[in-house]
């Protein structure tokens, strides 16, 4: 019998894990921690601590661990129940009553239980070893699947007249059985059938790994049947609290931080045949809180990856819209869109599992950045229209439980939106009007340096700029000394050029030894060139052209520190990142 969590909950609450084992165990308090000699082994230095923030005791010696009732079971040798009638006492409470119902609803829990063990043992031992179900085990062959899969998801088959009824009636009542949802009662025929016969059956699992429900698909292609069905609801199974595969995928959560979410079945036996194995399903309904709120205990990122048609997208804006309330600090949840008709099943077994994965690393987007493109997409330019976008979003953000990510996320938005109106923001910003025209325009010239990063041509803009000015810049070389460069040879090449210059020395370029190719290269390729063959420039020309550099590197620099930013502000959803992050947006604009 069960004891309601509440009530267990209440005697932990009243009881400290260190007064529960300093009756046996004589406990000195070390910082947080108590620690004593073991109950669990003959020792002389101490190897037990306990922890009564974390509601626990562990054992160096044994690696004994637990909580209350464990170590009252231990040490005691008591069962569950004798354990918490003992602690229950000792915290002043009255012993649990198990009412009538809570006794028959246990009952029946075992019973439903186990019908459905048997019943997915005998299929699935049918479908491994009755030659006369050649059609279905040619059915898994058409789709690849070996008998590993069969047995790891204990897929089985059921014939189109099966008689298992019978045999479980031997032993369980009619009415649980119908309860089970296994079976139904056909008026028109006024007998019980098998609601899967014909189909493969697919275990839905608790997360202890009980079956309490089934997916069942038809294995040859008729119309007039759906292609799945579920078990229907029943006292032990609600569709939107479980996840298919969660009893086993939720053991790699020690080793991996994020969790594939797909839409069916086949998804999931799919990734897991290609090696992909930290994946679940949600059973052909739409996602609920509670399923994220589940996830969530285990896994750090959820990725949530449907079908790539229409219906998948949409089930996908649905899942954003539902879980983005639950979204907490330290948690991720990002969508991965796959090409059109593709599956996540037909999309790994065409492409691999390593591709399969780059494939998401590349691809994936975090839920407030799909949510706001996806309303950005339906929203014109116009007046309506953008007030219906900034009022959807603001409602999103305001769905938002935690207050954290609720401010983040709004602020995400209206910062976007403010990118859309740059009008609406002319008073906020100053603008820093160039006075030399853009040295981008002439980067058309360069057909053949497309293989050059703007980065680089900046950079050997600069380097063209000071060698064919190199005396007027011995002369005010505090000008380029605090430069930052981002490529590395480019970056020693300047530093060459400063020494050399520092030594008082007239020079000319040859008496800086740079390596001939690097300085073809350079002039051949460094956009600057042709503005300044054009005509002769006096000294101010030079200086401000050399201004004009400098504040496209430090651009550049800004725009790679933001982008790291951007990306560990999307993982750490911190306060301190976020605020870095508005900084150098600022610094940026006013540049
Ligand atoms: P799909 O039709 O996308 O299934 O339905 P699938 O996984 O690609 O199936 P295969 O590859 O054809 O075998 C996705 C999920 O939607 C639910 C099921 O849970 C299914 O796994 N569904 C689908 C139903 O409940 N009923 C249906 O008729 C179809
Ligand atoms: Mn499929």
């Amino acid at each position: 019998m069960k004891y309601p969590k509440e009530y267990l909950d209440e005697i932990k609450t009243r009881l400290k894990v260190s007064s529960v084992v300093s009756k046996v165990v004589a406990l000195k308090k070390r910082g947080k921690e108590f620690v004593g000699l073991s109950p669990f082994k003959n020792e002389k230095t101490p190897s037990f601590t306990v922890n009564d923030e974390k509601e626990f005791y562990h054992c160096f010696a044994t690696s004994e661990h637990g909580n209350i009732f464990d170590f009252v079971m231990k040490t005691q040798n008591l069962r569950f129940g004798e354990a918490v009638k003992y602690l229950a006492n000792i915290a002043g409470m009255q012993p649990y009553l198990f009412t009538k119902q809570d006794e028959e609803r246990e009952k029946k829990w075992k019973e439903y239980i186990s019908i459905y063990s048997k019943y997915v043992d005998f299929y699935h031992h049918e479908l491994l070893k009755n030659e006369q179900h050649s059609d279905a085990r040619e059915y898994l062959k058409n789709r690849s699947l070996s008998k590993n899969e069969v047995k790891k998801f204990k897929i089985g088959f059921i014939e189109k007249n099966p008689s298992f009824f019978e045999k479980l009636k031997q032993e369980f009542s009619e009415k649980i059985l119908l309860e089970s949802g296994l079976f139904y009662f056909d008026e028109k025929k006024n007998m019980c059938v098998e609601r899967f016969r014909g189909r493969l059956i697919f275990p839905i699992n608790n997360i202890s790994g009980q079956t309490i429900a089934l997916g069942g698909r038809i294995i040859e292609n008729l119309d007039y049947l759906a292609k799945y069905i579920n078990s229907p609801e029943t006292t032990f199974f609600k569709k939107g609290s479980n996840l298919y595969n969660l009893d086993l995928a939720r053991k790699l959560s020690n080793k991996l931080d994020h969790i594939f979410l797909v839409e069916g079945y086949m998804d999931v036996v799919g990734l897991s045949k290609n090696g992909i194995e930290n994946v679940v399903a949600n059973l052909g309904t739409s996602l609920t809180d509670k399923q994220i709120l589940t996830l969530s205990q285990f896994f750090d990122d959820i990725i949530i990856c449907f079908d790539g048609d229409e219906s998948g997208y949409k089930a996908a804006l649905r899942a954003a819209e539902n879980s983005i309330k639950e979204l907490r600090p330290e948690k991720q949840i990002s969508f991965l869109f796959l090409p059109n008709k593709e599956d996540p099943d037909s999309f790994v077994n065409k492409n691999g599992k390593d591709y399969f994965l780059d494939f998401t690393k590349k691809n994936k987007i975090l839920i407030h950045q799909f949510i706001f493109s996806h309303y950005k997409k339906q929203t014109d330019n116009d007046p309506s229209s953008m007030a219906i976008f900034e009022k959807k979003l603001r409602f999103i953000a305001n769905s938002i439980k935690d207050n954290y990510i609720k401010k983040y996320v709004l602020e995400y938005f209206l910062e976007k939106i403010a990118e859309l109106t740059p009008h609406l923001n002319l008073n906020q910003k100053k603008f820093f009007i160039k006075k030399v025209k853009s040295l981008e325009t002439t980067k058309k010239h360069f057909n053949d340096s497309q293989s050059l990063t703007g980065v680089e041509l900046k950079e050997f803009s600069l380097l063209y700029l000071i060698m064919n000015n190199l005396n007027l810049f011995q002369s005010n070389i505090y000008l380029i000394e605090d430069i930052k460069l981002f490529t590395e040879i480019n970056k020693k090449i300047l530093e060459a050029i400063i020494s050399k210059l520092k030594s008082r020395k007239k020079l000319s370029v040859k008496d800086l030894d740079l390596d001939q190719q690097l300085l073809d290269k350079i002039n051949k390729f460094a956009p600057i060139k042709y503005i300044l063959n054009n005509k002769s420039k006096n000294n101010h020309q030079i200086f401000e052209f050399l201004e004009d550099i400098k504040r496209d590197l430090v651009n550049y620099d800004l725009e790679f520190r933001i982008q790291e930013l951007e990306s560990k502000f999307s993982k750490d959803m911190s306060e301190t990142t976020f605020n870095e992050l508005k900084a150098l947006k600022k610094e940026k604009n006013i540049n």
